[in-house]
């Protein structure tokens, strides 16, 4: 905590990406660094605020000066989620698994030499962003969620925001060729229910700071 316009405020930040169990030594991940996830949790902290950094198996190292807690799972992301609260917002930056798999075994599994692969069985995983959004009791004042998007990120970031009922959505392009994803660089437009608003390709710090600026301002907080 500091002394900044975020000084008594408590934001959570999701981040990284989820661990799905397979067996005990597999899973299923994604190729999230954390790396846009722990710039914001940074530019908060240096802003005042109180910030609980819930995040998956990164590959950055989590910002000092905030709680950190460790999950793996989707469902665990949302239980620590749903602990830290209440919040004057939530940040979900993190690139959760849409889908578990439900027949994890709960030993190693062994290939039986008939040849034959094992299936996977799927099921959904709990949408944290949809959820925060939607509470009906202490929901936070101000809840933001990611979209990476590779075609018609506007419009494809318009309709999330409106289907998981979150207040923003900070979208960005992540086509190869714009080298954005595991890159140190951002290209976001920040979508909210006045507009879209397209920001310049920056680093990754300089738009977590431009939008923690902005989450102080949504709270009243100035900055
Ligand atoms: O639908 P999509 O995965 O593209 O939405 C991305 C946004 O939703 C991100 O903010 C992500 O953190 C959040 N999300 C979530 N829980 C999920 C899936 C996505 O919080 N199960």
């Amino acid at each position: 905590m500091g002394d900044g316009p975020l000084q008594g405020r408590h934001v959570v930040v999701t981040s990284g990406p989820t661990h799905e169990p397979i067996d005990p030594v597999r899973y299923i991940a994604n190729r999230s660094s954390g790396a846009q996830g722990t710039a914001l949790a940074r530019a908060l902290r240096d802003l005042g605020a109180r910030v609980t950094f819930v995040t998956g198996p990164a590959s950055v190292p989590p910002p000092g000066g905030v709680e950190v807690v460790q999950i793996e799972t989707a469902r665990q992301m949302l239980d620590a989620v749903k602990t830290a609260l209440p919040a004057d917002a939530v940040i979900c930056a993190a690139a959760v698994a849409d889908w578990r798999v439900a027949n994890a075994s709960g030993s190693k599994m062994k290939k039986d030499g008939s040849g034959k692969a094992p299936a996977l069985d799927f099921a959904e995983n709990p949408d944290i962003l949809a959820t925060i959004s939607q509470m009906k009791k202490g929901r936070p004042a101000l809840v933001v969620g990611f979209a990476a998007e590779t075609d018609d990120v506007v419009a494809h970031a318009t309709t999330k925001r409106e289907r998981k009922h979150c207040d923003w959505i900070v979208a960005n392009d992540v086509r190869p060729a714009t080298g954005i994803m595991g890159g140190t660089e951002n290209a976001v437009t920040l979508i909210s229910e006045t507009g879209a608003e397209e920001w310049p390709r920056l680093p990754k710090d300089e738009v977590a700071r431009g939008l923690a600026a902005r989450i102080a301002a949504a709270l009243g907080a100035g900055g």
